[in-house]
């Protein structure tokens, strides 16, 4: 671990083992780090293990081998230094924007009052203001999305996991939720680990993308994105940002083909 990273991934493997069924080798001997508030996008063929990487970083599953420390720790549990976003939203559809947001912090011992006015904060961060009172289900999938990233990151965690955030939603939808993450990113600074298997998002999004190899996953290479903040969707047309897509397209698609020719994608 270098002294700035946050998260670091030291020699991953993870073997799934059920009764009368062959072992399952998922990931193997992953590694790399996260530096304090960098984006790194983690992207792969369907099935090279990437969700299963991400639930041993928020410690939901246990590694067959290897580490994951956080702040040097090693993690075994899931902990309020880590949150976690999947590509369901996962809001209580009996609470209201405001409520679901501050959730995490009541769990976590915060008093109502206290709570609530983070929340308001994470609330407007995410452009969501005057829908505080609203129920999910007045939402659109897209406000729906927003709210559970306000949710996950008004706890304050160290790092923020996103396993294909914007997977359910259509492809206008999608393009304007990453300037909104984006948006509220800017404002938080937290460390992100965003799993995506868009290329153009992974690029569009992090300061690096780590490019995973199919299963077993492990990492072929990992990707700087040299692109300046705040990030315009004027640079998807640049030659910087179309080379660097092509470039990750190139060490997957052969994967990427399989995957689909095997059913999996
Ligand atoms: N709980 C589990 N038990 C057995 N196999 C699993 C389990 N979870 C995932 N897998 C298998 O591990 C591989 C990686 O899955 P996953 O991490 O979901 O990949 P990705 O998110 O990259 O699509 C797949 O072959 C999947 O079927
Ligand atoms: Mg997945």
């Amino acid at each position: 671990m270098t002294a700035a990273s946050v998260l670091s991934v030291e020699s991953v493997t993870k073997v799934f083992s059920g009764a009368g069924k062959p072992d399952l080798v998922a990931l193997e001997d992953v590694s790399f780090s996260v530096g304090d508030g960098e984006f790194v996008a983690i992207v792969g063929a369907s099935g090279s293990g990437k969700s299963t990487l991400l639930r041993i970083i928020d410690g939901l599953l246990p590694a067959t081998s290897g580490a994951v420390r956080v702040g040097g720790e090693a993690v075994t549990h899931p902990g309020f230094d880590r949150a976690m976003v999947f590509q369901q939203d996962c809001l209580l559809p009996w609470k209201t924007v405001l409520d679901n947001v501050a959730y995490g912090l009541v769990i976590g011992g915060a008093k109502i009052a206290d709570a609530h006015e983070t929340a308001r904060r994470f609330v407007q961060m995410a452009g969501l203001t005057g829908f505080e009172h609203h129920y999910p289900h007045q939402l659109s999938g897209g406000m729906r999305q927003r709210v559970n990233v306000a949710r996950a990151l008004a706890v304050n965690p160290r790092i923020l996991l996103l396993d294909e955030p914007f997977a359910a939603l259509d492809a206008q939808t999608r393009e304007i939720m990453q300037g909104e993450l984006l948006n509220i990113w800017s404002e938080s600074r937290t460390t992100v680990v965003l799993i995506t298997h868009q290329i153009e998002e992974a690029v569009f999004l992090s300061d690096r993308v780590v490019v995973f190899s199919a299963r077993p996953g492990s990492v072929r290479e990992e990707i700087p994105v040299p692109l300046p903040r705040p990030r315009t969707m004027e640079m998807k047309r640049s030659e910087v940002f179309v080379s660097l897509v092509d470039r990750v397209w190139r060490l997957i698609e052969h994967e990427v083909r399989k995957a689909v020719e095997e059913g999996m994608a």
